[in-house]
């Protein structure tokens, strides 16, 4: 969100189709998953009712930490509210969301956190970013996560006319398609600056809800790693969507402790898209 600079746009090369798409939300619960009551799960885990009867823990793995269970929810949503900045669900469900990526190093080694512990994020994208390393938008798509237009050149839209904002907007969804072959359903506006008329303008146009947070931990002014993470358990709430930065390397170096903190309060991690789908939601 809070970047300083504008990226310089990548050269125009064509990049191909990836032969399949993985899609999100096709992830079956693995009967390993459904652990009865007696088995060894971490006293701070308190089973979490998902649907009419069925009961979830996250499992117990031996030396591996807490993981989130592999959750399928559905993420089609159609409410016509045009802005959210939380979920409206009570369950404890939170939204991680990485915005100014893909980076070369950060995002990968991110990815790399997420996938030990089965947890989902949404990943807001530079449009610039996501021509320049296609590959790690592949591999955040094909992991199970979401991506989200976060535009192409991160300027702060309220300045720019309907016509630019429309522009960056359609730039960045044709290079997420072209990376990942998968369209994004939201947005986010940079520093999360956005008029009413535009993000209507948005809703109408490509589609997408104008995204913002109720967890903001600042961790792009790099407060340190064990502040970020502080800050992150102190304001997690149900239905939190929380904001952070995979482009800051401090800010993954707090992921780790951050993820175990919420797994062990008893939080799962869903997508956006699945926080928007959620009964309740608007
Ligand atoms: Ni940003």
């Amino acid at each position: 969100m809070k970047r300083r600079k504008i990226l310089k746009l990548s050269s125009g090369a064509i990049i191909a189709l990836p032969a399949c798409s993985a899609k999100k939300d096709q992830l079956t619960p693995s009967v390993a998953n459904a652990i009865p009551a007696s088995s060894n799960v971490a006293a701070s885990t308190q089973p979490v009712k998902v649907g009419a009867n069925t009961q979830y823990r996250p499992p117990a793995y031996v030396n591996q930490g807490l993981r989130n269970p592999n959750m399928n929810l559905p993420s089609q949503f159609s409410g016509k509210t045009v802005s959210h900045s939380r979920g409206l669900s009570t369950n404890p469900y939170v939204a991680m969301t990485f915005d100014d990526g893909p980076h070369p190093q950060n995002t990968p080694r991110l990815l790399d956190m997420l996938r030990a512990r089965n947890i989902k994020a949404t990943f807001y994208v530079i449009g610039g970013n996501v021509d320049r390393y296609p590959h790690i938008v592949r591999r955040i798509v094909a992991e199970g996560h979401e991506i989200g237009n976060h535009t192409y050149t991160h300027r702060k839209l309220t300045s720019l006319g309907d016509s630019e904002v429309s522009k960056e907007m359609r730039r960045t969804e044709d290079a997420i398609v072209r990376a990942a072959g998968v369209k994004p359903r939201t947005m986010r506006p940079p520093y999360g600056a956005l008029l009413t008329r535009q993000r209507n303008n948005i809703f109408s146009n490509f589609n997408y809800p104008t995204i913002l947070w109720s967890v903001d931990p600042n961790d792009w002014k790099r407060p340190g790693a064990s502040v970020v993470t502080s800050r992150i358990l102190k304001g997690a709430h149900n239905g939190a969507i929380i904001l952070a930065h995979d482009l800051h390397a401090p800010t993954v170096d707090a992921m780790p402790k951050t993820f175990d903190g919420l797994l062990s309060r008893g939080f799962q991690f869903i997508t956006v898209s699945q926080l928007l789908a959620q009964k309740g939601q608007a």
